[in-house]
């Protein structure tokens, strides 16, 4: 180690790491340039060859439908994702391997093979039926990390509901705005689930969320705790008794590509979060093709994506992935430090996991709790290791390459959105050269480019927009409901007819020597908090919700261990005491709107936001402000920003 880590960060940026010789499925620089040439050029050969090494119970006779924004892909085709991700296995004689490997907190293991996981699924789907749930209907899933949570996903699957899985993380008001969104039928929960030693209610919640709404007819509840819960008796149901009696037998439906699978909501850059809309055959294709090319997955894999099956990581590479793979798929329902710091590496070495996939925010921490947690353990059966979420940082990925890797395996930095539904810029383990910091190469098909603020291409080496100038399968089609605020956000930009461009919302530069891409992060209001994506202006909206508040701004600032933080800039109502009651209250108030993690790390009080003179709120130098770039005198007290922001209002 230097003393110099900006010096340490060059020299580690400018080390190559070679690809590994023994994968399966893409090996070599030469085969995905012809893949990716190929995909370019004729996508419908391309595509519809990856598409049909699943089954379609309506073979499709054209691959790409209607260009973007209303795009459809295999549009006259029919599947259906769940027969594909589990009957297709049992059926091929591999019932017996195993399908899940469970892990709760408290210690208990489960193991469910696939045959298992299929019967699972059919309970789920024959109950959801009994609860009058049809093809079209959504159906909300706020469940901790258990199997049952990709048992009732797939089971929505089955019958063509729709289901749109909710964070667990969410407080009661962040569940109301999106089961009221979706408008939702049925929710499945759970009376809770164990984080850190304690129990993390989530029936309670739930109850205080669909208070009154006139969608939702049943609660679907999972026991998990064992804790008492509140019963609304003909609402509520106990998925243990209604399992009792439901069939292990349920019919996949053959559904239309286009078939609405799911609905995730994340964060834009207002207050209210967007319903991204993934179908059927697209998502399956782009899914099933990305698994297996950036993970170089095969049989006997143990595969553990980390992330909660509440974002799209986890809808991706948990559950769909890796099933449609065939592979184990690894679900732990705690925290990554309990009840020591080295849980994972144990988790690893008990279940022999070979691909281990986390956000750099996990890895800073454990980098931070120091070699020795993994040490203890071994770590052999480690093939491979991927980072997804935020940009990982040079030292974070050499740390992760030597200390969990062992200088054995590859590390794959995944770049992709819940929008994209499948990873779009990642290195292939067999194929791509890997560098610290660099997602490297867009996936064969994927036609990134960094533009300007007009559009143009800018040369490499230097910073702009990214941008996708074709479609993929797995793309979302719309916002749920909100078709114009899709085409406005995503393609209005820089379209032209004839020729769509999806803007990503993240800035890049392209390395002048290889073409390699660095992510730089979010160019909008969007930041990610330990991987978990968040809106300024949600963060805000929450603020000036509270009585004492008379006005908020919240930006980003870096942090070492969270990636980003959010700072909040406060102005208090006349007679109000920025103390420290006032402080904890605010982010009480913004745990109980959005969740915990959403807390702001900081909040600062001023007696005016600095603005320009037409009143915009000058963010940018809020920014500095936050991140320690602007010196200004004590951050305890009322701060005052009159002269900064008269100092700077020229470039604003
Ligand atoms: C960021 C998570 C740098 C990016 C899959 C993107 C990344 C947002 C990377 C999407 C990466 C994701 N390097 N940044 N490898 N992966 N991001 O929708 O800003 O939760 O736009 O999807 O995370 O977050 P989302």
């Amino acid at each position: 180690m230097t003393d110099r880590p900006e010096i340490e960060s060059l020299l580690a940026e400018q080390r190559t790491f070679p690809p590994v010789e023994d994968a399966v499925h893409v090996r070599g620089m030469d085969a995905y340039r012809a893949m990716h040439r190929e995909a370019l050029a004729d996508p419908g050969t391309f595509w519809g060859r990856v598409a049909r090494e699943l089954v379609w119970t309506r073979p499709f006779t054209r691959v790409v439908g209607r260009p973007p924004p209303a795009v459809t892909w295999f549009e006259d085709g029919e599947t259906n994702l769940c027969w594909n991700a589990l009957d297709r296995h049992v059926a091929a004689g591999r019932g017996d391997r195993t399908a899940i490997v469970w892990e709760g907190e408290p210690g208990e293991v489960v193991a469910w093979s696939y045959r298992r996981l299929l019967e699972e699924t059919c309970r789920f789907a024959s109950v959801l039926r009994s609860l009058g749930v049809r093809r079209g209907d959504r159906v909300a899933i706020y469940l901790p990390m258990v199997p049952e949570a990709a048992a009732a996903m797939l089971a929505c699957a089955r019958i063509g509901a729709v289901h749109t899985v909710i964070f667990g993380g969410f407080s009661a008001p962040a569940v109301r705005g999106r089961v009221e969104d979706a408008e939702a039928c049925v929710v499945v929960t759970a009376d809770g689930g164990w984080r850190r030693g304690k129990e993390v209610a989530l029936k309670p919640a739930v109850d205080e969320a669909v208070e009154g709404l006139a969608c939702v007819r049943h609660v679907l509840v999972v026991r998990r705790t064992g804790t008492p819960v509140a019963w609304t008796p003909g609402r509520d149901r106990w998925w243990h008794e209604e399992r009792a009696h439901a069939s292990a037998d349920v019919a996949a439906e053959s559904l239309p590509a286009e078939h609405p699978l799911f609905i995730l909501y994340t964060s834009g850059t207002t207050g209210r979060p967007k319903g991204i809309l993934h179908t059927t055959g697209g998502y399956m294709v782009g899914v099933h093709a990305t698994a297996r090319w950036v993970f170089d997955l095969r049989d006997g894999d143990v595969h553990w994506c980390t992330a909660d099956v509440g974002w799209v990581t986890g809808h991706s590479y948990v559950v769909y992935g890796p099933l449609l793979a065939g592979v184990t798929t690894l679900m732990y329902e705690g925290a990554p430090t309990h009840p020591e710091p080295d849980r994972f590496w144990s988790i690893v070495a008990r279940h022999r996991v070979r691909v281990f996939y986390t956000a750099p925010t996990a890895i800073r921490a454990f980098m931070r709790l120091g070699d020795a947690w993994p040490a203890r353990h071994d770590l052999s059966s480690l093939r491979l290791l991927g980072s997804v979420g935020e940009p990982i940082n040079p030292e974070a990925w050499a740390w992760y390459h030597r200390t969990i890797g062992r200088d054995r395996c590859p590390i794959v930095d995944t770049w992709w959105q819940t929008e994209t539904g499948m990873i779009l810029v990642s290195p292939l383990p067999g194929a791509t050269p890997t560098r610290p910091g660099s997602a490297t190469l867009p996936l064969p098909g994927i036609d990134v480019a960094v533009v300007d603020a007009k559009g143009r291409d800018v040369p490499a080496g230097h910073g702009g927009l990214l941008v996708v100038r074709k479609p993929w399968p797995a793309m979302m089609r719309t916002l749920w409901r909100d078709d114009a605020r899709h085409r406005e956000v995503y393609w209005d930009r820089f379209s032209t007819p004839g020729a769509p461009v999806y803007l990503t919302g993240d800035g890049a530069v392209v390395d002048p020597a290889d073409g390699y891409l660095r992510i730089l992060g979010r160019v909008d209001d969007v930041l990610n908090v330990s991987g978990h994506r968040l809106s300024t202006m949600e963060v805000e909206s929450a603020i000036v919700a509270h009585p004492a508040v008379a006005e908020a701004a919240c930006v980003a600032r870096p942090d070492a261990t969270t990636g980003e933080a959010v700072c909040a800039f406060v102005t208090l109502k006349q007679g109000r005491l920025p103390d420290e009651a006032t402080r904890g209250s605010i982010r009480a108030a913004v745990e109980h709107a959005i969740g915990r993690f959403a807390r702001p790390a900081d909040v600062r009080f001023t007696d005016a936001l600095p603005k320009t003179r037409s009143g915009k709120i000058m963010r940018r130098l809020l920014r500095d402000v936050a991140a320690g770039r602007e010196v200004v005198g004590d951050t305890s007290t009322l701060e005052d920003y009159s002269v900064l922001a008269r100092l700077r209002e020229e470039d604003e």
